[in-house]
């Protein structure tokens, strides 16, 4: 089991604006949780196709190793401006940006990544390398899109499984950290089919299932509202499908929090379909939270 008792807030930077505002959201979060923050660039060789003869030791990189060291060192410096009294260290990774990200995660408290980055393609909404990352981190990944924002609530997604609870958990504690209220959002239509092979009801009482959902939210909230008392929490029983309702409610929140996986039926899943959605849609920073391989840090 690792011990991430003082584990690190990690951030990847790429040199793009976005890696940027997602330097300054991760000093942020690194100052409230005190703890020190990992500002890290993965840097991969210019590749060489090995029929071209002998490869040298070292290729020629054009000073690109000097790039990388100047923009993890202006990484380093925006986020000074956040918190000087912040421990924060830069770090250039020889590697692909999505294994060494992965590696990272396991020894991080939180790994925090820009929605975007340098990429080409101006139509993605999510990159690569976050997508990547928020299926396979092995913490919470924070996917930040622009300024970081004071304002809003922090607005969670509950359907009463194992992993929401842990967003729920993640949730409160960010909303009693930025001192802002929680608004948890649990979205229903039709009645579910309770296990495999289950029937549904083709007649069924609409204000029944209205109030069988209330209590999976309260009864969701119920151990954490006595855990968090300062953080106001509002009810949001929204009759739409999950991915809707939370891309909606992301809209006014200064941070959305989602688990990795709900309780669908494809649990070898490691994004679920929801949180793939809001991943991709979401108009907020969002926080997608996973059981940790290797044991709690928080
Ligand atoms: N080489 C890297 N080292 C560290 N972090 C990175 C690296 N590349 C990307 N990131 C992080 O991931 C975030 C998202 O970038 P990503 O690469 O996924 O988007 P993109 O460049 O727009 O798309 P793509 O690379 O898929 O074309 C960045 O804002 C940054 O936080
Ligand atoms: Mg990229």
């Amino acid at each position: 089991m690792t011990d991430r008792s003082g584990a690190p807030v990690v951030v990847g930077v790429d040199g793009s604006p976005t890696a940027l505002d997602a330097v300054r959201v991760a000093a942020r979060e690194a100052a409230a949780r005190h703890r020190p923050l990992r500002v890290v660039h993965a840097f991969i060789w210019p590749l060489y196709a090995a029929s071209h003869g002998p490869v040298p030791a070292a290729p020629p990189d054009a000073g690109l190793r000097q790039e990388a060291e100047k923009l993890v060192r202006e990484a380093v410096d925006e986020a000074r401006k956040v918190s000087a009294e912040l421990a924060v260290t830069g770090h250039v990774v020889d590697g692909a940006a999505a294994p060494v990200l992965v590696r990272e995660s396991r020894d991080g408290a939180l790994l925090v990544l820009g929605h975007r980055g340098l990429g080409g393609f101006a139509d993605l909404l999510v990159g690569s390398v976050a997508v990547h990352l928020s299926a396979r981190a092995d913490c919470p990944v924070l996917v930040v899109r622009g300024e970081p924002r004071a304002d809003g609530p922090v607005v969670v997604g509950v359907d009463g499984s194992a992993l929401s609870d842990e967003a729920i958990g993640f949730a409160f504690a960010e909303a009693a950290q930025r001192g802002t209220s929680l608004v948890a959002v649990h979205a229903w239509r039709y009645p579910r089919p309770a296990g495999p092979g289950d029937i549904v009801p083709l007649v069924y009482d609409a204000e029944e299932l209205a109030a069988e959902e209330e209590r999976v939210l309260a009864e969701s909230l119920a151990g954490w509202t006595e855990r968090y008392p300062e953080v106001p929490v509002r009810h949001r029983l929204v009759a739409a499908t999950p991915a809707r309702a939370l891309v909606e409610e992301s809209t006014n929140a200064q941070l959305t929090v989602v688990g990795a996986h709900g309780r669908g039926a494809f649990r070898g899943l490691l994004l679920g379909s929801v949180s793939h959605a809001v991943l991709h849609h979401a108009r907020s920073p969002l926080a997608i939270v996973r059981h940790r391989r290797g044991g709690d840090a928080s």
